[in-house]
């Protein structure tokens, strides 16, 4: 496998029961690409993700992570390997606040020297989330407290601020800023941009052609559980997009990364 590869699938598969929610997807991502992908509804984008992340356990296929083969037990294990995900419906621990939540499984420590009982730096943490939050833009006004009394839009730009704050070997954005404001769009899009400028790989789930023809270098069309087009930005539009999405067009033969 070329070194420049940082996430393979082969024929990854899930089915739920009868269902055939995601069918023999095979795709690549390559060091510093920001790749779309596009698809009706239920076209089996978010499957594809928990795949990946391990949110739940594949029907068959491969994945491999920079040439390493993978399989994750659960979102918090993919974490722990460099994958950054902003999940659909929000993976955020409701009786957490929002430092607690950002910091999930790498809470910032001193004292170290005492092994086990080590300290929590909470203060460093609450710093940095306030940073973290003033790159989205989201005016949160109490950050103690807990996620469960927020709204979408809120909780929205927590689990953006988190991939934001912790450099990543691969983020995956589902629909970020579905539940956002315009203002608030535009901030996280700009987010969006610092990472491609950063040279870290994304993956984008959007059904926002403008946003997508804004910000990725490729296109790829879910349609049915299957992968039905790898695009190069250039080489497309949006009217050719929605006709692979819809169906009115097929063909454009899957080969990895165009
Ligand atoms: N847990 C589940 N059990 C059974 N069927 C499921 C389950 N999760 C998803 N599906 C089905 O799998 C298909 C793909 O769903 P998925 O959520 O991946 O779509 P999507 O492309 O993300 O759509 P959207 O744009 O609406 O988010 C749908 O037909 C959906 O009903
Ligand atoms: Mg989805």
């Amino acid at each position: 496998m070329s070194d420049d590869i940082v996430l393979k699938t082969n024929d990854l598969t899930k089915h739920y029961g009868g269902v055939h929610a995601l069918e023999g997807a095979n795709f690549e991502l390559r060091k510093g690409e920001h790749v779309a992908i596009m698809g009706d509804n239920g076209a089996g984008k978010s499957t594809f993700v928990r795949q990946i992340t391990g949110v739940e356990q594949r029907t068959r296929g491969k994945v491999w992570l920079y040439g390493e083969e993978v399989s994750f037990a659960g979102p918090l294990e993919a974490r722990e390997h460099g994958v950054e995900t902003v999940f659909q419906t929000l993976a955020l621990a409701d009786d957490l606040d929002v430092p607690d939540n950002l910091f999930l499984g790498r809470e910032r420590t001193y004292a170290n020297w005492l092994g086990p009982f080590r300290l929590l730096d909470y203060k460093s943490m609450r710093q940095s989330t306030i940073d973290a939050l003033n790159r989205t833009g989201v005016k949160i006004p109490n950050i103690r407290n807990t996620i469960q009394n927020m709204s979408g839009g809120q909780r929205q730009c927590v689990a953006i601020a988190r991939t934001a704050t912790f450099h990543s070997k691969l983020t995956i954005m589902d629909e970020p800023t579905a539940a956002l404001g315009v203002q608030e769009t535009a901030q996280v899009e700009n987010i969006i941009r610092t990472l491609k400028e950063e040279g870290e790989p994304l993956i984008l789930i959007s059904h926002n052609m403008r946003q997508v023809m804004d910000l990725v270098d490729r296109i790829v069309v879910f349609r049915r559980g299957q992968i039905v087009a790898n695009l190069r930005k250039e080489d497309t539009d949006g009217q050719d997009v929605v006709a692979y999405i819809t169906g009115a067009k097929t063909g454009a033969e899957y080969e990895g990364a165009a």
